[in-house]
């Protein structure tokens, strides 16, 4: 029996039921043979389907439903064994990813997921990385909004540069008109799903150096100059903090890759956010903190998890932002590359060359993030002879340099641009 193009699993979640709507457009538009929804209520599937055909106007019933519960090995196995590709939007992925990421590579089928959990990640990297090479096929996370953008931000930068990159800062912007903030308090702008996944990924945080550890025994060599991290930013009237999301996990593991596998120098990568005045940034270092404390503990993590609004001050609720907040929430990650120009002294000069690459979306959580994770997932499928001769546990950075992925992306509204240094 041949298998299916490939199947979302989690479809019934927020992020799931966006894939699957965005999934109808693009079967169509790049030739997909066939494809499945997967979870683990059959009811909410089928109402799932109905809504979405409401929703896009397309006969969607050669769509196939598939039952498949995380608790349930066997179901996990016949859905892999009957689809090349699995897009995972079943998280947190640190509770429920490692039984599918398992039974993809068991039953030999590539795997994408928009997890933004570097344990997860990296874990996955040191358990599955040679089965998966064995097996011949790709397990991929990171492929949403987090960490698109940036990973293939930092490998368009470097393709652009016409000379030696040493460094890129990221510097984060988001956008929503004042007349969508109203409606934006009262229904929030992200799901609980990824507040959820950020709660238990911070209060795990700390397994992070001894897993590092494990999985890069030797440091990189020394590279100069040295990309500090800086506290806090001021550019023009605005103040920047760091981003404490999965960027830079994911763009070191992807230098880490062009380091041991093809021999490049590693790019030094940082990633920051606008904050806004300087109340505002003070009031979110201090957010931050309460929010760090809170998730150590049980009791006032459960806190953090029961009252998900009240605790994120209305950004986060259970329902789920509207179409018309996600739709007028825009983004801008602005990279700053540093480096030399060609025939440059890079041991004993300064850097001479700066080239700033922007990468401009819309709906970062919910938008954006699909068509990354469709593109990648279309990308392995379509584009075999442009992805690594092994298969494996990689990044997008790692996987996706030698691809077409970024003129899909902009195809579909997810714009790279060299702003300048061109
Ligand atoms: N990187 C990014 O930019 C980005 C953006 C958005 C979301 N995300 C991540 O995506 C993940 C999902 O977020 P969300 O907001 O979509 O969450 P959600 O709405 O809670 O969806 C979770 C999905 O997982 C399913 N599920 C839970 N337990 C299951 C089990 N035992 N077996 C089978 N399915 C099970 C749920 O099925 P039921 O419907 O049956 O309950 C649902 O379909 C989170 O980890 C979030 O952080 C990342």
């Amino acid at each position: 029996m041949s298998r299916l193009d490939l199947v979302i699993f989690g479809a019934t979640g927020f992020t799931g039921k966006q894939a699957v709507i965005h999934m109808v457009k693009f079967a169509k538009k790049y030739d997909l043979g066939s494809w499945g929804v997967a979870g683990r209520s059959e009811t909410k599937l089928a109402n799932l389907m109905t809504e979405v055909s409401k929703k896009t106007g397309e006969d969607v019933s050669n769509v196939k439903i598939i039952i498949a519960d995380v608790d349930d090995e066997k179901s996990l196995k016949d859905m892999c064994s009957q689809t090349k590709m699995v897009v995972n939007c079943c998280g947190p992925y640190r509770l429920y990813g490692e039984p599918v990421v398992k039974a993809a590579v068991e039953n030999k089928a590539n795997y994408v997921d928009v997890s933004g959990e570097p344990q997860f990640m990296e874990l996955m990297q040191l358990r599955y990385d040679e089965q998966a090479r064995a097996a011949g096929v790709f397990i991929v996370s990171a492929c949403g909004w987090d960490s698109i953008p940036a990973d293939m931000g930092v490998i368009f930068l470097k393709q652009n540069f016409a000379g030696t990159l040493n460094s890129v800062e990221s510097y984060l912007k988001t956008y929503m008109p004042p007349e969508v903030e109203a409606e934006a308090r009262e229904r929030g702008v992200i799901n609980y799903g990824t507040w959820e996944s950020l709660v238990y990924g911070i209060a795990h945080h700390d397994e992070l150096p001894a897993l590092r550890k494990k999985l890069y025994p030797d440091p990189l060599p020394p590279l100069k100059p040295k990309l500090l991290r800086q506290k806090l930013q001021k550019k023009g009237s605005k103040w920047y903090l760091p981003f404490l999301g999965a960027d830079e996990s994911v763009v070191y593991r992807t230098q880490r890759y062009l380091y041991h596998k093809e021999q490049q120098r590693p790019i030094q990568f940082r990633a920051y956010f606008k904050s806004g005045g300087l109340l505002q940034t003070i009031l979110t270092i201090f957010g931050g903190i309460l929010l760090y404390i809170m998730t150590k503990f049980s009791f006032t993590r459960n806190i953090l998890l029961k009252y998900p609004k009240v605790c994120s001050f209305g950004m986060i609720t259970r329902e789920g932002p509207t179409d018309n907040v996600m739709n007028n929430t825009h983004f801008t990650f602005e990279l700053v590359g540093k480096g030399w120009e060609n025939g440059a002294d890079v041991e004993n000069t300064k850097p001479n060359k700066t080239v700033i690459a922007k990468v401009t979306g819309t709906n970062p959580g919910y938008g954006a993030t699909v068509v990354a994770l469709l593109m990648s997932a279309l990308t392995i499928l379509k584009e075999k002879e442009n992805l690594p001769a092994a298969g494996g546990v990689a990044t997008p950075g790692a996987v996706f340099k030698n691809t077409n992925i970024i003129k899909k992306l902009i195809e579909n509204n997810l714009n790279y641009e060299i702003v300048d240094g061109k």
